[in-house]
């Protein structure tokens, strides 16, 4: 396990404090930060929520949280009485001038501290909150505002947040969460890429024909189906973790690990993106939902069934990117992502070109190129696939053999949840995994183009059997090109 380097005291205050997202990740990260001794003795987590109720319930609900998150394992009785200790509740409503009292006094003699704020609330609040801390005098010299994804719901409502938010913290305060950026594996991508020399060679078009990203959920939409249905996959997912996944494969080396560095790049690869407009969109692109079907032997309802009532919002979007530089022209990147597929499988696929000729007598080979494997979740690792000769003294046989690494089988240790590690980033200060102003506002630039092209275009939302890889149209996507998805075909 990675040495831990120690936080300074902090306060760190919730807002949306008693929603989903606070109880399913953000407590779940600090509790296992301050098992593992990360967090010190000063630090507080002040939740902040509309609701009003006493500390202890509160607590109780926090307790009820960890039992689910942490599965088997139990808790750890020392930890939760020094963690519990930590967490305040108050009820406040940020467009509610008056309700802020509790919050300035309980703030009150800690201006020393790190104040960190997370917005775990619906975009509209961004603005105001930002505000609430200026308003109220709780501005200090050493603060930082999270904003949970989305970012908006297209640029001109990302601008406007960004604006809103901009007003009262600088750029460098101002940290927007992609989680999939604090994931371990995700990470790792940085350290396959720009830590071996192996790969940069060969990572370019004359050796590479193509790339694929997979982000396949066995989920539904559940009970968010409400809040789901004005966003669909494509704003949901793609305009931001699959974005991110592709820039991260296809940027540069950067000069360096900080801040600025790796945001530049990416924003380069944001930019590079060829817009998908009404002329291509339907050649480009795949929109669908699911309709009722199984998911391991279990049957599950269509989103239409659980929306009670008709929609053409996508939950499955396939799309053909182009990135129009040097180095990946004439290389698609084809990405894919849906609910309801038939597991969870988040994977990054390389594939490299055929030998440019075969010297082995064709009466004995079935050769497949070589494909290199990046597996994000549930099974982390990568895998390289190679042609060996089958064993054997009679003739000369080929067979596609693969080199496994496990990233559990070889470390051993507990993967952190992203929001572990992006919680103690924002701490620290360091905005170098979250998103830039700019690079949101660009991805969203060319997410809008797309969602732009599908009404013009009038482009129809398509089916796909719950438990199906997408519709039949997201393998004709790949087929047209003379291609097949590598996950689930
Ligand atoms: C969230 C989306 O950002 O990512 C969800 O809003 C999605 O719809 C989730 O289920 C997937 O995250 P993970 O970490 O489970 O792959």
């Amino acid at each position: 396990m990675a040495q831990l380097i120690p936080v300074d005291p902090f306060d760190l205050i919730i807002f949306g404090g008693g929603g989903d997202l606070a109880m399913r990740k953000l407590l779940p990260a600090m509790y296992h930060r301050d098992q593992d001794g990360q967090i010190p003795d000063t630090s507080r987590i002040i939740a902040a929520g509309r609701s009003e109720m006493s500390r202890d319930t509160y607590l109780g609900t926090v307790q009820e949280a960890l039992n689910n998150a942490l599965g088997k394992e139990e808790i750890d009785p020392t930890t939760w009485q020094r963690f519990s200790a930590r967490v305040n509740y108050i009820d406040l409503d940020a467009l509610n001038a008056d309700s802020w009292a509790a919050l300035c006094t309980l703030l009150e003699g800690h201006e020393h501290k790190i104040r960190a704020i997370y917005l775990a609330t619906p975009p509209t609040l961004f603005g105001p909150v930002a505000q609430g801390f200026q308003t109220n005098g709780l501005m200090t010299d050493n603060m930082r505002i999270v904003l949970e994804k989305p970012v908006g719901e297209d640029y001109e409502s990302a601008r406007a947040i960004n604006d809103a938010v901009g007003a009262c913290f600088a750029e460098n305060q101002i940290f927007r969460i992609d989680h999939y950026l604090g994931k371990e594996t995700v990470q790792n991508l940085l350290a396959l890429r720009f830590a071996n020399s192996l790969f940069e060679p060969l990572w370019r078009r004359e050796v590479i024909d193509h790339v694929q990203i997979t982000v396949a959920e066995e989920l539904g939409v559940g009970n968010r189906v409400d809040f789901y249905d004005d966003i669909g996959a494509l704003r949901d997912m793609v305009q931001n973790h699959l974005m991110q996944l592709l820039c991260l494969v296809a940027m540069e080396a950067p000069a360096s690990l900080d801040d600025d560095a790796v945001r530049d790049e990416k924003l380069k690869v944001l930019r590079a993106l060829r817009p998908i407009t009404a002329e291509n969109v339907k050649h480009r692109t795949v929109r669908a939902q699911y309709r009722a079907g199984a998911i391991g032997g279990v049957a599950v309802p269509g989103y239409i069934e659980e929306l009670g009532g008709e929609s053409d919002t996508e939950t499955f979007v396939a799309l053909k990117v182009d990135v129009e530089n040097w180095r990946w022209s004439g290389v698609p990147f084809y990405l894919r992502t849906g609910k309801r597929m038939p597991a969870k499988h988040s994977e990054i696929s390389i594939q490299f070109k055929p030998v440019p000729h075969m010297v082995f007598d064709d009466a004995h080979y079935d050769t497949l190129p070589n494909r290199l494997s990046i597996m994000l979740q549930p099974d982390e690792g990568v895998k390289l696939r190679i042609m060996a000769k089958e064993p054997g003294p009679g003739g000369f046989s080929l067979l596609p053999v693969s080199l496994n690494l496990s990233f559990e089988e070889t470390f051993g240790v507990r993967y952190p949840d992203a929001y572990e590690r992006l919680l103690i980033e924002t701490i620290r200060g360091n905005p170098a995994l979250f998103m830039r102003r700019d690079e949101i506002e660009t991805a969203w630039r060319f997410t809008d183009g797309i969602i732009a092209g599908w009404k013009e275009a009038r482009q129809n939302v398509e089916t796909y059997v719950a438990g199906a890889w997408g519709p039949h149209a997201a393998s004709s996507l790949l087929d047209r090109d003379g291609r097949a998805w590598e996950v689930g075909s």
